[in-house]
């Protein structure tokens, strides 16, 4: 059966992104059979062990963050060249964030550009990192600073590649898709969370696949608009991360993941937001509750002692305008903005009781 073609998203240089979902494995496999040999298969040491065999031409990286670096683009154009791929070849990212960021940034510069298809296997790579185009590496400790726009030509959405996956990436991914949800134009997404949230935690299929159609369509509002990130639209979806990156990099990566701050982060922006008179109060409330439902750890608090490692790694943030960190803010459903936020009140927000 062919794949269900959801969406397609124009995005940098007026480029357009395929997004098809696979009904099951055998839909998706016979789709990527379909491309014969000219391709080149990007995997890291998880997603391979999906594979019976693995395809002829593939590269695979160590799983994790600790790849998106120089030697694993080296790795993957070294393999494109000695394949003999060519121009009209194509490069395939299969695996989450990681593996996708790789094989596209890796796509965008072999020849100056090959074709890519991404194949996203985490729940967060599904809504998020396989789509819109940004690339990256991290360089001299610095997370996602030297990259390119390449958005891919297809993402193949299969909900069965997600079977394998732990549930703390599910709940990674799952944030994001509530901070989607937050950000959304219409209250579509909001409800179904509410009201799905059973289905969605033990993995019913057919709910997942609703819930990555919607999430998507969210961020596609936000990157068609602003498809290159200079318009001031796509930072929206930055929303959380603020407070969010600050508390991953102060807790040393251990205790919170990426998502977990992300929940964290959006729940104090939207105190911030209460507390500046730009949030309404029940809505920020209720937003929280949503977060809360879904088991994420809402009322942590940092230690006093810890403040200034926090206040320091906040500082760092790209987002400043006269040296005042930027936060986005919501003003209510899909109402975002920017706002600076003395530190007294972010100190406060984030060591005092939380306010819901
Ligand atoms: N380009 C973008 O717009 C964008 C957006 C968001 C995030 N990102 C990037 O994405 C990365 C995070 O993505 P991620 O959370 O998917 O991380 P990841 O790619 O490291 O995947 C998380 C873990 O899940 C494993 N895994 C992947 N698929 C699996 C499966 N089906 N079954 C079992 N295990 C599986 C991976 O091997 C890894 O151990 C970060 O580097 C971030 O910068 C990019």
């Amino acid at each position: 059966m062919a794949m269900k073609n959801v969406m397609k998203a124009t995005l940098a240089q007026g480029k357009q992104t395929d997004i098809l979902f696979a009904d099951d494995l055998k839909d998706l496999s016979s789709h990527l059979g379909g491309y014969g040999r000219l391709v080149m298969w990007v995997f890291d040491t998880n997603t391979a062990k999906l594979f019976k065999q693995l395809p002829p031409s593939h590269v695979v990286l160590e799983s994790g963050e600790i790849s998106k670096n120089f030697a694993s683009l080296e790795r993957i154009l070294s393999s494109a060249l000695d394949e003999g791929l060519a121009r009209d070849g194509r490069i395939i990212g299969f695996g989450g964030g990681v593996v996708c960021d790789m094989a596209a940034f890796a796509s965008s510069i072999y020849m100056r550009g090959c074709r890519l298809t991404l194949v996203p296997t985490t729940l967060l790579s599904m809504v998020d990192a396989a789509v819109g185009g940004k690339t990256a590496i991290d360089f001299h400790g610095v997370k996602n600073i030297v990259g390119s726009f390449y958005p891919a030509s297809e993402v193949l959405i299969c909900i069965d590649t997600l079977r394998t996956l732990s549930d703390k990436e599910f709940l990674n991914g799952l944030a994001e898709v509530i901070k989607h949800a937050l950000l959304s134009q219409d209250e579509e997404l909001y409800k179904f969370l509410l009201v799905k949230k059973n289905e969605i935690l033990s993995r019913d299929a057919k709910t997942l696949a609703q819930l990555v159609e919607l999430s998507l369509a969210v961020k596609q509002w936000y990157i068609e608009q602003d498809p290159t990130e200079t318009m001031g639209i796509r930072q929206m979806l930055n929303l959380g991360h603020t407070f969010g990156h600050a508390l991953e990099s102060s807790s040393h990566f251990g205790q919170f993941s990426h998502g977990a701050a992300v929940a964290w982060g959006t729940c104090r922006a939207l105190e911030a937001g209460v507390t500046m008179q730009v949030t309404d109060k029940a809505y920020a409330s209720g937003a929280t509750k949503l977060f809360k439902s879904y088991g994420y750890q809402i009322d942590h608090r940092i230690g006093r002692g810890d403040w200034i490692e926090f206040r320091d790694h906040l500082l760092k943030d790209k987002k400043k305008v006269d040296g005042k960190v930027l936060f986005v803010l919501l003003e209510g459903q899909g109402k975002a903005v920017l706002k600076s936020i003395e530190m007294p009140l972010v100190q406060h927000l984030v060591i005092a009781k939380p306010l819901f």
